[in-house]
């Protein structure tokens, strides 16, 4: 499967996540520590945006029902409050060419 180009390297702080569009498809990414990590964009408990919320220890919360994510990995580490749904993320591969963060999808 194909990179493709998705953000400028320093478009994206430590700590911040977004979501862009790589080849027309939804997909978030996250800086931690100068390393970024691409996941899907929505949750997979009931489809909050999860890229532009903070990442913290490596880790991104959802704002609708507080599942946390391991960014790095795309574990769940912590269900979601109301009913325990607790699966993992969809994750991509990326790499860094010539300062664009590039998208495995
Ligand atoms: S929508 Fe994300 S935890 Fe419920």
């Amino acid at each position: 499967m194909p990179f493709y180009d998705a953000i400028p390297e320093d478009w994206l702080e430590p700590g911040c996540s977004a979501t862009v569009s790589v080849d027309g498809m939804p997909v978030a990414i996250a800086n931690v520590d100068g390393s970024y990590f691409a996941f899907q964009s929505l949750c997979p408990h009931q489809g909050t945006t999860l890229g532009g919320r903070p990442v913290v220890d490596g880790h991104i919360e959802c704002s609708q029902h507080s599942s946390r994510y391991e960014v790095t990995t795309g574990r769940c580490v912590q269900a979601s409050i109301p009913d325990g749904f607790n699966q993992n993320l969809m994750t991509f591969p990326t790499r860094v060419i010539d300062g664009v963060v590039q998208v495995q999808i």
